[in-house]
Parts: structure tokens; sequence; C-alpha cells
């Protein structure tokens, strides 16, 4: 069934094609759907499965906690396998899956899984869960995996059984995935005998075991990845391969019957202060806006070749490799390793070996295929890429411009969707909706149909055009978080009350004379590295945890490549002199406790921090002084010399950071 559009105009939307318009008609058009958004969502998700429909749209008794499609019955992975693998897609391929070693230029392990045979797995791999593990509905899991197909597997296994399952990335510490085990209450972890990356191997079941020193689960899967031996912990530990020897290879097991405001999964992320937030999403909701920006935003047909480089470990990867695409029936590769390993032109041969047609990667992926040049990508034929997209920071022009000609070929329709781990899905696009609008180097585009967004000042009210402002969400949409897990305080508080009303995302952001939305980054101490979302406090009171250390702050500093660097700066406890063993130590440290995404650039011994008289250090400053800006009000600052020191150090990193790109 194609939708057809209450539009303000005579103009339906029921062809996957894009048609190019201009900003004045798509604001119409967009315009159109905001006037009954609710029956405009109710018609995109009554194009999913559903065992029993709903009785209400939306649940808005008890803002900001929003319930959509109150009394449907459906299942994520229902969707995501059966509805296909019932059909003549059965033996279509879902997922093409290349693993990272190379043997003589060729990748040493593919594997290809067709939506029959996914379906035999999540079948084989939930009764296994179910009555090996004993595991039911409303149990918890985290699930440690490299980006291996066992990981899109159990995701959807899971949720064939209503467990609740976190995704861990596999770049994250032992502590780090400790404390997601705690406050997830998982009962199981699934995870591997290691994880190749970069040619080496991430012994991912050693973490595991350190941080079950801390946290406790009563069950342990590992799949065998590398074929090391692991250790195994009797009555804990088993192998993947092991538990699922004898379960038959057509075993059914029926899809419960979850509600549409049931969670699907939680996904942690960072923010301003304290611990990583649990993020929850529904089913109901969340897989209607995934079932609208995979045909909006990615405009897919059946004989697409989808391809999303994210990592499952973050939100791209759940949303756009795994229930996103698969929702759709669609073929996509699924890459376990470096883009740019052993060559900068892996990924461009991937491109190549599958014929790709819509690439959906990231800004700082772009930037360092810049960096490697243009003759690595003319190696190879990627004519077959269509469309393009690229998320996770703000895309710069130069990079944006780069990627559009010599990937792109100077006429494929390329945009920088702006989303986030709370949004679910894609929010705002260039190719908002079939339609395409002009596009503007480094601009994220406009909302999605159904979706308002605005720039808005401090007091709340529009911005001005040109004016930054931030950005905010002012009506509900289906696939925006449940809670925040164990603390639905917190959810409120950081999203639903700087703004009362207005869900407020944390960036900064500006709208064009054309209405066109420029996200500018980040307005809190998140920051982005490589694209990866890391908040400074956990970097902070990992340093702190060094004896040598009595403050820090930790900040992020433009980069070339990677958007943004952590830079530490550290004041010592008294007899402790900062060399470089000390610093190396300091950072070394920052790695352990968080993991190795979270690698500190650099870290500088300072006197004084900025400081409020009342003792709080002023990070605002210390941020201000890194990009240059008008440090604004210090006078409540206790001690302005501080504020030189730190500008001392910075004007050295940057120019440490120039040489290094020369
Ligand atoms: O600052 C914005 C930035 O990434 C943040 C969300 O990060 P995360 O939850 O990890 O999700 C990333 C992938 C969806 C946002 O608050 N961001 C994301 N996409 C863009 C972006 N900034 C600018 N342009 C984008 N296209």
């Amino acid at each position: 069934m194609s939708v057809t559009w209450a539009l303000p105009f005579n103009i339906k939307i029921n062809s996957r094609s894009i048609k190019s318009v201009s900003p004045q008609i798509y604001k119409e058009i967009h315009s159109g759907t905001l006037k009954n958004f609710k029956e405009f969502w109710a018609s995109l998700a009554s194009e999913l499965e559903w065992f029993k429909p709903w009785e209400k749209i939306l649940d808005d008794s008890n803002p900001p906690f929003y319930k959509w499609f109150v009394g449907g019955e459906i299942n994520a992975s229902y969707l995501a396998v059966d509805r296909h693998a019932k059909t003549w897609r059965k033996n279509k391929v879902a997922i093409i899956w290349e693993g990272e070693p190379i043997d003589n230029d060729k990748p040493k392990d593919i594997r290809i899984l067709t939506y029959g045979d996914l379906f035999r797995e999540v079948n084989r791999t939930a009764y296994m869960m179910k009555e090996k593990l004993g595991l039911k509905k409303g149990d918890r899991i985290a699930i440690y995996l490299p980006m291996i197909p066992e990981l899109p597997i159990f995701m959807l296994a899971a949720a064939r059984l209503g467990i609740l399952f976190t995704v861990v990335f596999s770049g994250f510490s032992s502590d780090a995935l400790a404390a997601r085990i705690i406050d997830s209450n998982a009962k199981a972890v699934i995870t591997a005998d290691g994880g190749w990356r970069r040619g080496k191997i991430v012994d991912l079941k050693g973490i595991v075991d350190n941080a079950l020193e801390k946290a406790q689960v009563s069950k342990v899967v590992v799949v065998r990845r590398i074929g090391n031996n692991t250790r195994i912990v009797n009555g804990r530990d088993y192998y993947y391969d092991e538990l699922m020897k004898d379960i038959p290879w057509n075993i059914y097991i029926e899809p419960e019957r979850m509600r549409s405001e049931d969670p699907l999964y939680v996904l942690y992320t960072s923010g301003t202060t304290g611990k990583p937030k649990g993020i929850v999403h529904d089913i109901g909701g969340y897989m209607t806006l995934l079932h609208a920006t995979m045909k909006w935003v990615f405009d897919v047909r059946e004989d697409d070749i989808f391809w999303c480089t994210a990592d499952i470990g973050w939100v791209t990867g759940h949303s756009y490799i795994v229930f996103g695409p698969l929702l759709e029936g669609l073929t996509e590769i699924m890459y376990e390793g470096a883009l740019d390993y052993p060559q900068p032109d892996r990924w461009v041969s991937i491109v190549e070996r599958y014929g790709t047609t819509i690439l959906y990667t990231s800004p700082t992926a772009i930037r360092s295929f810049m960096k490697y040049g243009e003759e690595w990508i003319k190696k190879h034929d990627i004519s077959s890429i269509r469309l393009m997209h690229s998320v996770g920071e703000p895309i710069n022009p130069e990079a944006f411009n780069w990627f559009f000609n010599n990937v792109g070929r100077g006429e494929v329709d390329f945009g920088s969707t702006w989303w986030m781990t709370e949004t679910g899905g894609i929010i705002i696009s260039n190719l908002p909706g079939y339609y395409m609008i002009p596009m503007k180097p480094g601009s994220n585009g406009m909302p999605i149909p159904g979706i308002e967004a605005d720039v808005v000042d401090e007091a709340g009210m529009s911005s001005k055009p040109e004016e930054r402002g931030y950005l905010v969400l002012k009506n509900p949409w289906p696939g925006m978080p449940l809670t925040i897990l164990n603390d639905p305080e917190r959810y409120v508080k950081v999203y639903w009350s700087k703004f009362p009303g207005l869900f407020y995302a944390g960036d900064y952001a500006v709208k064009d004379e054309d209405g066109y939305f420029w996200i500018l980054g980040r307005a809190d101490e998140v920051i982005k590295v490589s694209g990866h979302r890391l908040g400074t406090y956990e970097l902070e009171s990992a340093i702190i945890e060094h004896p040598a250390v009595a403050e820090a702050a930790v900040i992020g500093i433009p980069h070339e490549v990677k958007g943004e660097v952590p830079v530490a700066f550290i004041i010592l406890k008294q007899g402790y002199v900062g060399d470089d063993r000390l610093i190396k130590e300091i950072i070394n440290l920052a790695r352990e406790k968080v993991g190795p995404i979270a690698n500190v650039e650099k870290a500088y011994v300072v006197s004084k921090l900025p400081k409020t008289r009342s003792g709080k250090i002023m990070r605002r400053v210390v941020r201000a002084v890194a990009s240059n800006a008008e440090v604004g009000d210090i006078t409540t600052l206790e001690d302005e010399a501080s504020v030189d020191e730190i500008r001392r150090a910075i004007k050295e990193f940057k120019e440490e950071l120039n040489n290094r790109s020369k």
C-alpha cells in the first residue's frame, strides 16, 4: 500500500521516485502534514503488520511520557524477518556480511544470509535463549559483540521473545560494560571470543570477565569468531555453537504479541553530567519512524543494496542496519572492521564488490577518505551509488563537496541527516519526504513530514533566521523515548524542562531564510569524537581516579578529521610532577576506564582552572578559549590568570595539530 497524504494542494505522494522541489513548496507540504499529525503518523503505522490494531493513536495524557499506538500489538522481529520469509523474499539476500581479514587482496570471510536464513537463525537462537538460558519475556540481556551477523540475530531473537536488550559498543571498557549490565539488570551477556579491529584481535571475552567481577549475570554466551580459547566458567559460560548444535534447523518460536508501547531496547548515551542514560525505545512508534524514514530519506527500492557503515553498538546501527533495512526487506551490507583497513580503499572495494546503491556514512569517515585522496576511489567502479547521506556530526562544506564530487559523481543526492539516540530515527534531512530540496553543503535540510522542529532562543521563542538558538521538537513523534531507564525524573529534567512542553535536543542550531536547519554542535558537555558521543564528565571522572590528579576539566577541541578530540586540563596534587610518564598514565587511565574510544588526545598540567568564586569549574570559559570565542562574562571568575594558562596550552596544541597534518 502506498501512502496518499492529504496535502494542502493537489500533490499526491504515491510513488517512490525522488522529486526535486523548492524549499517553499516543501514547507507547504510539510505544514500540511502537521495539521493532523497523529492521523498522518497513523497512516504510516498502518503500513506495518499489526497482530491487533491500536485503539488510540497517541496517549498524551501524561506528558512527556507519550505512548504511541496504544492497544496495538506488534513484534519487531516478526516485522523484520517473518514478514519477508513468508513471501518470495524468503530467498532474497538480507545481509551480505564481510569480515575484516584479507587474504591475497580478497576478503577471507563472507557470509550471505537470506531472509529465510535469518528467519531460521533468529528462531533457533530464540529457542536457545528460552529453553537453554531460561530467558523469558520481560528479562534483560546485554549484548557485547563485534560486527558479526550474530549481533543482529541476537537482537532480533530477543525482540521476538520480548526480552529487553542493551547493546554495548565493543569499544567500551569493562567498567563501562559493568555499569550498563548493572543499570539494565541484565541476566545474561552475549559476547564473542574476540573481534577484529584494524588487523588486531579485541579480547571481548576477557573484557566481559573483568566486567563480571563487578556485575553479576547468570549466563554468558560466547560466539566463536576468532577461534581463540577463552576462559569458560562452568555453569555460567557457554559457547554459542555448542548451545545451538542440537536445535533443529526448522524450529519455530512464535513471536510474542508485544504491546506497541512495550520497550524494545535500551541504549546508553552520554549526557551533561552523571552516568550514561539508558534511553528506552518502544516498538510501534519506533518501527513506524524507521519505516517512514527508510522510504522518504533513503527512497528504498526492492533492488537496492543498502550500506550503513556505522557500528551496531550505536543508535545508527540499531536503526539503519538492523531494524530499518530489514523491516523494508532490503539487501544490505554489514562490514566487520575498519573502513580503511588494510588500505584506504577497503570501503570503496566493498561498494564495488556488492554494488552498493545507497550509502550512509559519517563526516569523520568522509574526512579521512578525503585525506587519503581521490586516487584510492578511482581504483574502483562505484557508479552503482545513487543516493548518499551522512550522520553523526556536522559536516563541513569542504568535506561535503569533496564527497559529492568524488563519490557522488557531482550528481548523486546527498545530505546530512540530523537525529540522535533519543529520536530513534532521522528527523531532519535534505530529502525529507521523497522530495529533494536543493542541497546546501553543510546544512541538514528540513524536518521530515509529521515532525515540527524549530530553533528557539533562551526564552523558548522562535529565533530569527540566521540567529543561533537551540534545536527543539515541538510535537511528540513516533520513535521518541519512552523514558530513561530507572530514572524517569531525569528524562523530564534533561529533555523537557529547559523549554516546557518542547523536547530539547541539546544542540545549537540556526535556521536560514529558506527554512533550512544547520545544526552547529552540542550546547552541553557532550563531545563528538569521530561521531562517537562522549560525556566530558565521564572522562573527567576517570581521570580524577588517578592518585596524582586533584582536578580535571575535559573539553572538545576541533580536529580536522575526527570533528573533535578531547583535551584535558589537569591540576595535580601536591608533590606530583607532570612529566611525560605521568601524563601518559593519566591518559591511559581514561582509555582503560571508558574504553579505547575515549582517547584523550592531550593532557596539560595547569596550576589553576577557571573557577567561580564558589569553586565550580567554568567549563564554558575553557571551551570559549578553545574555540577562540569571546570568553564572555567572567566577572564571577576567581582568577583571570587561569584563562591565560589555558589559552597558551590550547595555542600550543593547535600548532601541534597543524604540524601533524602537514
Ligand atoms: O550533536 C548532534 C550530532 O550528534 C548528536 C547525537 O548523537 P548520537 O545520539 O550519538 O546519535 C548520532 C547518530 C544519530 C546530536 O545531538 N549530530 C547527529 N547528526 C548530525 C549531528 N550534528 C550535525 N549534523 C548531523 N547530521
